[in-house]
């Protein structure tokens, strides 16, 4: 495939109005994508989990434009209410994507959107956002091409969803899902993500993630500007290797279920991600003091119980606590006791791997 398989020919269709609804999960990257070229192209390839609770819902409804108006035209509710500061994305997003979906042109939007997390909890809510949203113009789009084959559907959602965020490619469909060319990886494509394509041994399905909000703020630094950094960064080169090196080590990890190997590297590629950043130009830190609490506390509990807990962290102080299905009980009541007094207001998020976005 390349972007040019994604521009639509002529329909004998046309759009007229209706409304759409997906709701689109966020994803935990165990594989950090970390630096991107121009048009959104990743440096690395990266690997993530699909989560289930998180998640963005988003309507779209769609009808003729009035009249006259030139530029994109849409309505933005979030949680039920105009939201201005949304706006500039959705209209950058409506932008690029534009040439793929050229009826954005000639519609009306009102666009109502919602997340199941807090806002202000430090959780990015552009990768399910972005993603619900995309899935949305797919679903328009196929009522112009009726026939349009459902990984078609998928593929196309994966594309314009990484050109409002990267990250967002991997909101779509799977489990497991897989963005960025990669040898090791059959079907690998900057260009969308991918249900990863290897066996994955059944631990791994029902794993789950425990998100403990440590700083609910405003970063300090955007995702945007750490992605910049990465270039020129003296260690970028190794640090793209080591993304390419970690894939081809994760294919026997997932088959045989290997949980020590996989916890060694998903921390390590966590704090690999948190290192760049601190020797960024200019550098910058994201966790916070409870963030290395709670870090210092997991690794005294595996040390002690034998548990299989592992962290990951993205773009920001909080935790994402990872552990098999089976676990469950043990990891949570050490959770609940030992991590919990950690997080601000003694928040956190219980969730799970998840299959992908839904149509509802
Ligand atoms: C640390 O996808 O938020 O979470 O493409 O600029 O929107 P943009 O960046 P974004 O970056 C995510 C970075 C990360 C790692 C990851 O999810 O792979």
């Amino acid at each position: 495939m390349t972007k040019k398989d994604f521009i639509p020919g002529a329909s004998s269709n046309t759009l007229q109005k209706g409304t759409v609804t997906y709701r689109a999960p966020s994803n935990i990257a165990l594989v950090k994508y970390w630096g991107k070229k121009p048009d959104q192209v990743p440096a690395n390839p990266s690997l993530s989990f699909m989560l289930d609770a998180c998640a963005t819902t988003t309507t779209m409804t769609y009808g003729a434009k009035a009249g006259g108006q030139t530029g994109f035209s849409f309505d933005l509710l979030f949680n039920g209410r105009p939201k201005e500061a949304f706006r500039p994305k959705i209209r950058t997003f409506l932008e690029r994507v534009a040439p793929y979906v050229p009826f954005v042109h000639d519609h009306h939007f009102t666009i109502e959107t919602a997340n199941s997390f807090p806002h202000s909890s430090g959780i990015a809510s552009s990768a399910s956002g972005m993603a619900a949203l995309a899935l949305c113009l797919m679903e328009m789009e196929k009522e112009l091409f009726p026939d349009m084959e459902r990984d078609f559907l998928f593929a196309k959602a994966s594309f314009l969803a990484r050109l409002g965020s990267g990250s967002a490619s991997r909101s779509i469909v799977g489990s497991l899902v897989h963005w960025g060319e990669h040898k090791g990886t059959p079907g690998s494509t900057d260009l969308y993500g991918i249900p990863y394509p290897h066996e994955v041994h059944p631990v791994f399905t029902r794993y789950q993630d425990t998100i403990l909000l440590v700083d609910k703020g405003q970063k300090q630094v955007s995702s945007t500007v750490g992605h910049e950094l990465m270039q020129g960064h003296p260690y970028a080169e190794a640090r793209f290797g080591q993304a390419h090196a970690h894939l081809d080590r994760l294919r026997s990890i997932f088959k045989d279920g290997e949980l020590d190997d996989f916890m060694a590297l998903v921390e390590s590629e966590a704090l690999t991600l948190h290192a760049m950043m601190m020797c960024s130009s200019p550098y910058f830190i994201l966790m916070k003091p409870n963030t290395l609490q709670i870090i210092e506390r997991i690794w005294e509990f595996r040390r002690s119980t034998g548990a299989h807990v592992c962290f990951t962290l993205d773009a920001g102080a909080n935790v994402h606590v990872l552990y098999p299905d089976h676990e469950k009980e043990a990891v949570m009541s050490f959770i609940e006791e030992a991590l919990v007094p950690f997080c601000e207001n003694g928040q956190y998020i219980q969730d799970n791997v998840g299959t992908g976005a839904r149509k509802s």
